[in-house]
């Protein structure tokens, strides 16, 4: 079967290619999925570039991606949540790698039945995007009436967070390009701020909770904004000490800035690294299936432009998913 995979670490032209692989099958615990469409997300790129060889190594060449929607074709001796013909999506574990393939097997516990009214192709840019924003609101305890910033609206991860901070009743802020304003307001956000001509910390006060998507300066800044006793949770800022130990780094201290930042709030703050969920996919199908939520694509490309899709991606400026569909 045919699959992009990464040869080596570095530049994306250089380090991604098109092999004929052999085909998996389906372990006791796996159902194996003849794939329709598959997303890529920033964490595929910093693989590729060889960013975190430290902590998520992987065998080269390995096929790239997490996110998939298709086809169950074929399934193991344990599995019987699933039949052969059902339509899935999922966003797979670290050693099932390799969506941009023509099949792939994933453990069952991390597969959903994909939405019904959805393309394979909206499907396919939901999963890890959608569990990020899912896991890293709820460890926020979010609630209704909540006063909730996200940052970076318009990324995949931002435009999914919107409409489920909403859809849980909180009132949103988030930031974004003076070009994006319109749409993302469409995502239901209640007030836009647009960081070409507006400081969000002069707007947001007092917020229970900040979405940080965007890390560097923002994780410690974030806790100008947030209300004594608040959370700031971070998917891309420092580690905090508990997830450092996940990663396996010993004896890790929180940057001072963010330690002293939290403190002077007595305020939390979280890193969260999301992880597959077969059955929080199943509570993001039915918000999907009520109307609540909409997936947001960017663009979608055929397979063999799998490459240039990676370079949209890289510009950092995609506006929701970028998918690509397979067959
Ligand atoms: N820890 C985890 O488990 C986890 C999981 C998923 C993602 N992540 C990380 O979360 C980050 C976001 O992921 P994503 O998939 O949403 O990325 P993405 O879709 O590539 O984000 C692109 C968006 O970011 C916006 N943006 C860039 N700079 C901004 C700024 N200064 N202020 C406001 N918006 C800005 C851009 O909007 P404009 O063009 O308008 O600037 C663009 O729409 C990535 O760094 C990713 O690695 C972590």
């Amino acid at each position: 079967m045919k699959a992009l995979q990464i040869v080596k670490y570095g530049e994306l032209k250089q380090s991604l290619a098109f092999n004929e692989v052999s085909k998996p099958t389906a372990q006791v615990n796996e159902v194996l999925i003849a794939v329709k469409a598959a997303a890529i997300n920033p964490i595929d790129k910093s693989i590729i570039l060889g960013n975190l060889q430290a902590l998520l190594p992987i065998p080269l060449p390995s096929t790239s991606a997490y996110d998939v929607s298709g086809v169950v074709v074929e399934k193991g001796s344990n599995v019987s949540n699933f039949e052969i013909g059902d339509l899935v999506y999922s966003r797979v574990p670290q050693e099932q790698m390799g969506t941009l393939a023509d099949f792939v097997a994933v453990t069952s516990e991390a597969v959903s039945k994909k939405p019904g009214n959805i393309s394979f192709e909206e499907a396919a840019g939901l999963p890890l995007a959608a569990l990020t924003a899912l896991q890293s609101l709820e460890y926020a305890n979010i609630k209704a009436n909540d006063k909730v910033l996200i940052h970076a609206g318009s990324g995949g991860v931002g435009s999914f967070a919107i409409q489920y901070a909403k859809a849980k009743g909180a009132y949103v802020y988030t930031t974004t390009s003076t070009s994006n304003v319109d749409w993302v307001k469409k995502l239901g956000a209640d007030r836009v701020i647009d960081y070409k001509t507006e400081d969000y910390k002069n707007i947001v006060k007092n917020a229970d909770i900040v979405f940080d998507t965007l890390g560097k300066h923002y994780s410690a800044e974030s806790f100008e904004v947030v209300k004594k006793g608040g959370i700031v949770v971070s998917v891309v800022g420092a580690l905090d000490e508990e997830s450092a130990k996940m990663f396996g780094i010993p004896d890790y201290k929180l940057p001072e800035e963010i330690a002293n930042a939290s403190k002077e709030k007595n305020a939390t703050y979280k890193f969260i690294f999301m992880h597959p969920n077969g059955a929080h996919l199943n509570d993001i199908k039915s918000l999907i299936e009520d109307d609540k939520i909409k997936p947001i694509v960017d663009k979608i490309y055929p397979f063999p432009d799998a490459i240039q899709a990676f370079e949209h991606l890289a510009t950092g400026r995609a506006k929701g998913k970028i998918v690509i569909k397979i067959s």
